[in-house]
Parts: C-alpha cells; sequence; structure tokens
C-alpha cells in the first residue's frame, strides 16, 4: 500500500506542519527551533523524567512545557543565581533572585553567537562574556553589545518554598 494511503502522519509530516503554522510570525522562529529539537529526540521525555502536570498552551509565543523544580528557596539568596536547564538539557537557563526580593529565570543563551550568558551581582546585569553583550534583568532585552534580541523568559512558581520553572516565553519585540 502506497505511504500516503494510511492515513498516518511521519515525524517529517508533523514537523512540516509546525513550520507551516508558525511561518508567518517571525516571534516562533526560536519556537519552531525547539519543536524541532523535541521531535527529533523521538518524545523520549516521559512522564518519569517530568513528574509534574504538562503546562497548557495559553498564548502567543507560549510553548507547552513540563514543570519542574530548579531550587529550595532558601538556596537561592537575594543577589544570588542558580544555572539549570530547562525544559530539557539542551537548554540552559539562569535563575536571578533580585534584591528587591523578586525571581527571574531566562534561557541563557545568547541572542548573538549562544554564548552562555550569566548574571554579573557587581553590574546587576546578565552578561555574555564572548562579545560584551548585556541583557536586562527585569526583562531580558538587550542593553548593550551585538545581541538584537531578548533572552527567552522562563516562567516561575513558587509552592512549598521551592522554586519551579513552568513555561517559556519567547518574546520578539526587536
Ligand atoms: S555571543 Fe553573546 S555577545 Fe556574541
Amino acid at each position: 500500500m502506497p505511504k500516503h494511503e494510511t492515513g498516518k502522519h511521519s515525524e517529517s509530516d508533523l514537523l512540516h506542519l509546525v513550520d507551516n503554522v508558525n511561518r508567518e510570525e517571525d516571534v516562533d522562529y526560536n519556537r519552531r527551533s525547539f519543536l524541532k529539537a523535541m521531535f527529533a529526540t523521538g518524545l523520549t521525555m516521559s512522564a518519569a523524567t517530568f513528574p509534574f502536570s504538562i503546562h497548557a498552551l495559553t498564548g502567543k509565543g507560549k510553548e507547552a512545557l513540563p514543570q519542574v523544580k530548579i531550587a529550595d528557596v532558601k538556596d537561592v539568596p537575594r543577589g544570588g543565581s542558580v544555572v539549570f536547564n530547562y525544559p530539557d538539557e539542551s537548554q540552559p537557563a539562569v535563575l536571578v533572585h533580585l534584591s528587591n526580593g523578586e525571581y527571574k529565570a531566562y534561557n541563557s543563551k545568547c541572542t548573538h553567537l549562544q554564548c552562555s550568558v550569566f548574571w554579573s551581582q557587581e553590574q546587576e546585569k546578565l552578561v555574555c562574556p564572548c562579545h560584551h553583550g548585556f541583557f536586562s534583568v527585569e526583562n531580558g532585552q538587550p542593553l548593550a553589545g551585538p545581541p538584537k534580541r531578548e533572552l527567552p523568559l522562563i516562567e516561575l512558581e513558587i509552592r512549598n518554598d521551592a522554586i519551579y520553572a513552568i513555561g517559556r516565553k519567547v518574546r520578539h519585540h526587536a
């Protein structure tokens, strides 16, 4: 029987569909890359790897992602930071506890050439060491250097004295 008569979608069909659905929005470039990576791994992330429920897909630029514990509140003092990976091991991220008590987290791949951005408490900025890129810790927007796009925001929730990543927002204001 010819392949097209099976009525089933192959993985490449699904990837193509994802591409088409998102083509009109430049903001979705990063999301397509992410979805491709997810499919490419054969959807091997199981419920056992991520014990929490899948977060609903609720809006533009928002991805359906697992809820993952980052750290206990007591382990992240004000001014401090924690590096982690979210939503999978290939995606580095940084959590910062601001001096005003707020928590902020971003994907830490620099939007210029993907070096790892780190938190500088002294400068109160996220810093990319490769080409002196700087990002605001308040909103992830580039402040100086070559980066033109903001860092994807990781949404957080605090419960039971622990900080969880619950979603990611790829924004695009540049
Ligand atoms: S890779 Fe970050 S500034 Fe170039």
